[in-house]
């Protein structure tokens, strides 16, 4: 998510999760080609099941950039046809190009011929006033004939004109039906459902009618909501770390980062929702951000977080409150 997530929130999400695939922020393929590579698009291998998400029209860029992005060792390259932002527009890409399935076909055929791993596209179930099923099933049929076998679609439409992109997110109302029928439709494709979707029991309701479930928001905002996903939604033999183990790993990793120069606040952000929900939530997060915005602040701040959430277990801790 762009302005939101980055390779550290993607190593915190890993230390929760090892099997749930993450996807970096929009990146656009110029930016790749040109831009600094390593500070755009390298990240640690632990993170681990990776998928880079471009942003692009032309084929030629995407597939050089898809290509970059397997060499960094990318799982899997997905490209965006649904961000309605006016930056975006104005670049012909996002959402937009919903409005245009030959391209956006193109774009995925020429991806698909730089790569080996899966190309995949993220969209809408529609745009403006082309959001009728017609519509979104000549969209997926045309590019489903690009060989494209991958489709997370956000289950809201977009209007490109006189919604901002925030507006773009939680206005248009949601239709998972239509996500539904797109997959009894098309059971050769994988069909994949995002918007909205904020538990594991939403997510499981959802994987009766589809084969996958993104989740944007909720799992940035309580990120430990991803501890049983290994389990419930893989099946996975597999105990998730506590809260605490999660704290103390990423502290290791941001020990790492801080002494190649990343600034404290960056490491921190992403990790503010751990204890969402929780009885200490407010007392963590107050500390986190109010410490991180010191200047002098090091590492010893996320240690003394850790020794904090570590004595609220404690009964002496707790009875001295
Ligand atoms: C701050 C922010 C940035 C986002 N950036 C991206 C992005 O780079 N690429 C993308 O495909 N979707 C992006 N999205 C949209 C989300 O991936 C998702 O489709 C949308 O928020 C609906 O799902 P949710 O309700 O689970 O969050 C962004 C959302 C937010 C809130």
């Amino acid at each position: 998510m762009m302005d939101w997530t980055d390779r550290h929130c993607r190593y915190f999400l890993r230390l929760i999760s090892a099997r749930a695939l993450l996807y970096t922020e929009m990146v656009t393929a110029p930016a790749v080609i040109h831009g600094s590579r390593e500070k755009l698009i390298g990240f640690d291998p632990a993170e681990q099941p990776v998928a880079l998400q471009l942003g692009g029209s032309n084929p030629d860029e995407l597939a050089a950039a898809a290509r970059i992005g397997e060499d960094f060792g990318y799982a899997e390259i997905n490209l965006n046809v649904g961000c309605p932002s006016n930056r975006v527009q104005s670049g012909r890409f996002g959402a937009c190009l919903m409005a245009e399935p030959e391209l956006v076909a193109s774009c995925v055929a020429g991806m698909r011929k730089a790569v080996g791993v899966p190309v995949t596209v993220k969209c809408r179930i529609g745009i403006d006033d082309q959001d009728s099923e017609q519509a979104l099933e000549r969209f997926i049929s045309t590019i489903a004939q690009a060989e494209c076998e991958t489709f997370i679609v956000h289950a809201r439409k977009a209007w490109l004109e006189g919604l901002s992109p925030k507006q773009n997110r939680d206005l248009p109302p949601l239709d998972y039906d239509r996500v539904y029928r797109l997959k009894q439709a098309h059971p050769e494709l994988e069909i994949c459902i995002n918007g909205g979707i904020e538990t594991l029991e939403e997510t499981e309701a959802h994987l009766a009618h589809v084969d996958g479930v993104m989740m944007g928001r909720a799992a940035y905002h309580n990120p430990y909501l991803m501890a049983e996903v290994d389990a419930r939604i893989y099946g996975e033999d597999f105990v998730a770390p506590t809260r605490e183990e999660v704290l103390e790993n990423y502290a290791d990793y941001a020990e790492r980062h801080l002494s190649t120069g990343t600034r404290l606040h960056h490491l921190i952000r992403h990790i503010l929702g751990l204890y969402h929900g929780q009885p200490r939530a407010r007392a963590y997060r107050r500390y986190l951000t109010e410490e991180a915005a010191n200047h002098d602040a090091g590492i010893s701040v996320l240690h003394t977080a850790l020794e904090q959430v570590q004595g609220s277990h404690h009964p002496h801790t707790v009875a001295a409150e």
